[in-house]
């Protein structure tokens, strides 16, 4: 089925509190999203330990008014996206990206793959699995180096030109990369490593603010070393008597209208303390304190 969106979605729930953003300016979704890497097994690698709690951590994404979920064929493989369908199905407004173009040979390996025949297998492969018969945000998850970028660009154009896919979006690329992209296809999303202990994407960011492209920090709270006491955020987490990791989530959202993150958690409790940072407003004296770390 088609996910139905509408442009006036009432806010509603926490997530609501980090404002708005238009994916490829008409798929709109509150800014502070979910990664649902974190759902799988040890290593991104089969079912999750405890499957209890993922499902209800996926439950309630949608109880919090997240309705930005961003996934892969590659987690688990496969296993993120089946139980995303099975707690979340049919939606009902909740965006749910994916990305393709990584092997999964083993436990925590991931092998780059953008042969066209093979990059357009996995999108139906995800729609089947999802149950959609478009995907919102299709993301490429690598660019391949051994195969021409080129040609990578043209079969993901040439599925959203058969309506396989609805907004395109780039993984770990540099300005350059998402400048040879538009030439192919609107580029609505750009998703590279950035949080505040790693800003080495601050370009891509800054072009991305000035062109309107979603920006979605991945590793937001650096894979959780942000979340836990003893990081460098401690001293406003005082301050706003708030958790390390919701400074690290306020300062991220702060930094830019396009920005995006999806925490990724497998547990409900982080999940709502993560979500929480939506409505901290860290004071501009803050913000600077933090720009400079
Ligand atoms: N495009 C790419 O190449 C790429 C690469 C990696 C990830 N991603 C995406 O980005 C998302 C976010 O990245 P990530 O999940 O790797 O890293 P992250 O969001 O920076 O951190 C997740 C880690 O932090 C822990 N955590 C989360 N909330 C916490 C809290 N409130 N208190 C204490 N610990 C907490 C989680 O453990 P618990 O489960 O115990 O809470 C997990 O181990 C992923 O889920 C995935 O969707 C994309």
């Amino acid at each position: 089925m088609r996910q139905k969106h509408t442009d006036d979605f009432q806010p509603a729930g926490l997530a609501a509190a980090s404002g708005a953003f238009r994916i490829g300016d008409d798929l709109p979704v509150y800014r502070l999203g979910f990664g649902a890497m974190r759902i799988t097994g040890k290593g991104i690698w089969g079912e999750p330990e405890d499957r209890d709690q993922a499902m209800r951590t996926l439950r309630r994404v949608r109880e919090l008014g997240i309705n930005f979920i961003d996934t892969a064929d590659s987690y688990g493989p496969e296993v993120s996206e089946r139980l995303i369908r099975e707690a979340l199905y049919p939606y009902g407004g909740v965006v749910v990206a994916t990305k393709g173009g990584l092997l999964r040979p083993g436990p925590s390996q991931w092998v780059p793959c953008g042969r066209p025949d093979y990059l357009r297998q996995q999108v139906f492969v995800s729609m089947r699995r999802l149950g959609v018969e478009r995907i919102d945000l299709w993301q490429l998850h690598r660019i391949d180096p051994d195969v021409p970028r080129d040609e990578q660009f043209d079969a993901i154009a040439q599925m959203q030109r058969e309506g396989l896919i609805r907004h395109v979006g780039l993984s770990e690329v540099t300005v350059g990369d998402i400048q040879a992209a538009r030439g192919h296809f609107a580029v609505a999303t750009v998703q590279n490593m950035f949080n505040l202990a790693n800003r080495r994407s601050e370009a891509v960011l800054d072009y991305c603010t000035e062109h309107g492209i979603g920006f979605i920090p991945w590793f937001p709270l650096a894979a959780g070393d942000l979340a836990r006491p003893g990081s460098v955020v401690d001293r406003l987490a005082k301050k706003y008597e708030a958790a390390p990791g919701q400074i690290a989530l306020a300062w991220l959202l702060q930094r830019s209208p396009v920005m995006l993150p999806i925490p990724g958690t497998g547990k409900s409790d982080h999940l709502e303390q993560n979500t929480a940072a939506a409505s901290l407003r860290l004071t501009g004296a803050d913000l600077d304190a933090l720009n400079v770390i």
